[in-house]
């Protein structure tokens, strides 16, 4: 029997590893994604090596990530609960469609991670993998074994002789999880939603009190509803996220802290940092503001709540997600152009957009000054009159006056 795992080098998957052996008397493959969490993925090859793992396979799946997973999520404006950019909930899906790919390559049977049981993250996984592959069998540790506490994990972990700390610096007290789009906070005294995080807990970006005095303004060039240059230069879409991280971090842009429901039925309180995205999404909005019909937009508009929901509750793989994209991405063929726009202390703001093959935004007709015909103001007399119609009738009948 064999095993993949989706294993980060730290110590919870390595001591699933070891479990995993020790529980199915299997072999282990280690799967290690890049997705741009910033940390090197040597030391988990190492590790990997270390406990005897012969099949280790390391991807960079950063472009992969951006292009056919954050910028098409982007092209809906998503935002689950009005506030969750989906950081994590969108990297899920790729990690499970690779996972299976190398459980297919090495003919293993099962695939394991290391979500627990309370959480959203093995529902999306698990949707993944079934979506992708049926007949898989699923290995979910946090479910089934009796490590329930840190220190069971640890004593674990000393008595089967696993290297204990490998990386570097002191622990975090909060669960995290990091990749290009985002990094997330939960547990620790967030788990008191009264009480604020202490300054030290945020790591991407600069405190918006703390950010230059001095606005940095850029200019993003969008295709088709994706971004593909920043300040007139070509970059590839990992890129284009990358150096917009850098720049919202470093003015104090992107942090959230909220409360949100979980799919499994509970609260749970979060802290995130999403500096790139929390630019993307204003200036995506921006650009579709001169570029797409009003009727399409407010579709979207309505659309996104239940797109949002599917992306967080893991159905990204799912048929109706695909048919929501389709018609997502059918819409962005005409949003085409550049957005400009002013970062400052943990503000994004919009100065301008325009679009020299799509704008629909006709300065003839929306002036204040003579519109020299091109809109008739008498027309709108009988365009108010008729939308009154049912309302002057229900009045006559004395309705509606409450
Ligand atoms: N609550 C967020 C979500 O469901 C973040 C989850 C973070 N996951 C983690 N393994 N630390 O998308
Ligand atoms: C976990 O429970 O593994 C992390 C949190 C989540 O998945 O929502």
């Amino acid at each position: 029997k064999k095993v993949v795992l989706a294993y980060s080098g730290g110590l919870d998957t390595s001591v699933i590893l070891t479990w995993l052996r020790d529980t199915y008397d299997c072999e282990v493959v280690t799967f290690t994604a890049d997705i741009g969490q910033g940390e090197e993925l040597e030391p988990a090859r190492a590790k990997a090596k270390k406990m005897g793992v012969k099949e280790i396979f390391i991807d960079d799946l950063k472009e992969e990530f951006v292009r056919d997973f954050v910028f098409p999520m982007f092209r809906a404006n998503t935002l689950y609960e009005g506030e969750y950019l989906l950081g994590t909930s969108i990297a899920r899906p790729l990690i499970a469609k690779r996972q299976i790919e190398i459980a297919n390559k090495v003919g293993a049977d099962a695939v394991s991670h290391g979500a627990t049981g309370k959480g959203n993250d093995q529902v999306r996984f698990e949707l993944g993998y079934y979506a992708l592959r049926p007949d898989i069998r699923i290995i979910a540790p946090w479910r089934e074994w009796d490590l329930t506490s840190r220190e069971k994990l640890m004593a674990y972990a000393e008595k089967r002789g696993i290297p204990v700390e490998m990386k570097r610096g002191k622990k975090s007290p909060y669960s995290m999880d990091a990749n290009l789009l985002h990094i997330s906070y939960e547990g620790g005294i967030l788990e008191d939603p009264w009480k604020e995080p202490e300054a030290s807990m945020w790591r991407w970006t600069v405190a918006p009190e703390k950010a230059p005095n001095k606005a940095t303004y850029i200019e993003l060039t969008y295709k088709k509803g994706d971004i593909t240059a920043i300040n007139g230069k070509a970059m590839s879409p990992a890129t284009v996220l990358a150096t917009l991280n850098q720049l919202g971090g470093a003015n104090g842009i992107g942090r959230t802290d909220i409360v949100e429901n979980r799919y499994v039925g509970m609260k749970s309180r979060g802290a995130y940092e999403t500096p790139g995205g929390t630019i993307m999404l204003k200036a995506h909005r921006a650009i579709e503001s001169i570029t797409l019909d009003r009727e399409v937009a407010h579709l979207k508009d309505d659309l996104m709540p239940r797109y949002a929901s599917l992306i967080y509750n893991g159905y990204w793989w799912s048929p109706e997600r695909r048919m929501l994209q389709e018609m997502i991405n059918a819409s962005q063929a005409t949003v085409n152009g550049v957005v400009r726009l002013k970062l400052y202390k943990g503000n994004v703001t919009v100065v301008g957009r325009k679009s020299d093959s799509d704008s629909l935004f006709d300065a003839t007709i929306a002036t204040f000054e003579e519109d020299k015909g091109a809109y008739n103001q008498k027309d709108a007399e009988g365009f108010i009159k008729l939308n009154a119609l049912r309302m002057r009738i229900a009045a006559k009948r004395k309705r509606g006056k409450t």
